[in-house]
């Protein structure tokens, strides 16, 4: 019993942790958006100095997050997080992060 509980869990974990072949489905979404929140605080609202990005449009988000990603923008941590992600799974995250409020 306890051992197909594991199981199942670990099951879950791996499916968010991107091997779910589902393309951006809104809950995967906003689990990588978490991620963000570590720094620019819940749902893109900053705190301790990080920059806000709630609110900002998509498209400067993700812009943001390509330069990072292709070092065109000097960064200390966002070019190694950019590269976690593909182009696709970025503008989605920015998409979320756009659509919170300010
Ligand atoms: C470990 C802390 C940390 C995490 C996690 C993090 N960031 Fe950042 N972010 C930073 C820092 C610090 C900067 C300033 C640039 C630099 O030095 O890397 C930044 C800058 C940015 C900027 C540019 C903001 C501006 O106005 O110039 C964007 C956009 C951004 N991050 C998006 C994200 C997204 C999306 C995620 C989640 C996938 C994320 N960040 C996760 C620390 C973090």
């Amino acid at each position: 019993m306890t051992r197909v509980l594991y199981a199942t869990l670990a099951a879950g974990l791996l499916a968010t942790a991107g091997y779910s072949h589902a393309q951006n489905d809104p809950l995967q979404v906003r689990s990588w958006a978490a991620g963000c929140a570590n720094c620019h605080g819940t749902n893109g609202h900053a705190e301790q100095g990080m920059p806000p990005l709630a609110g900002k449009s998509q498209a400067d988000i993700t812009e943001k997050l390509l330069a990072y990603k292709s070092g065109a923008a000097p960064s200390t941590i966002m070019q190694q997080l950019a590269k976690g992600y593909s182009d696709d799974q970025l503008a989605a995250i920015a998409g979320y992060l756009s659509a919170q409020k300010k």
